[in-house]
């Protein structure tokens, strides 16, 4: 799949963010390596520490179906590109150190392309626990 379809899955996704408290909506579009695509959006609560990032939305979704080999993310934020936050890249490294993440601003006009390896230096992952 090429990037811009991903981005434009994040853009749709993005307008499904529950969003009532912050005011902004994000979207994320998670491929696989196998070429599906899962989506999520930011789902805030009114007890503010319960929110769920879009990036962790699209990664549980998948999981939780089974899924655990991604190629790319596609981020979607407002008025310009953001990148993921410290706790999403943390839990996408877990599965996928070497994901490209596309960043890209609430119209789906792309930002910075770059490995997660390079959001998320000296990472911690599933192999530290080993021995
Ligand atoms: N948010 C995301 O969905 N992804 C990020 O990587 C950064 C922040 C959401 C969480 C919250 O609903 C809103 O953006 C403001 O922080």
């Amino acid at each position: 799949m090429d990037e811009s379809r991903l981005v434009a899955a994040a853009v749709e996704a993005r307008g499904k963010a529950y969003a009532p408290y912050s005011g902004f909506a994000v979207g994320a579009a998670l491929l696989s390596k196998g070429g599906r695509v899962f989506t999520g959006c930011n789902v805030e609560n009114a007890s503010y520490g319960l929110t769920v990032c879009a990036e962790r939305v699209a990664l549980f979704k998948a999981v939780s179906e089974g899924v655990r080999e991604f190629e790319a993310i596609a981020v979607a934020c407002g008025d310009a590109p953001c990148s993921p936050c410290g706790a999403c890249r943390q839990a996408l490294y877990e599965f996928a150190p070497e994901l490209k993440v596309v960043l890209a601003d609430g119209q789906g006009r792309r930002g910075e392309t770059m490995p997660l390896s390079q959001l998320l230096p000296n990472a911690f992952g599933p192999s530290h626990l080993e021995g």
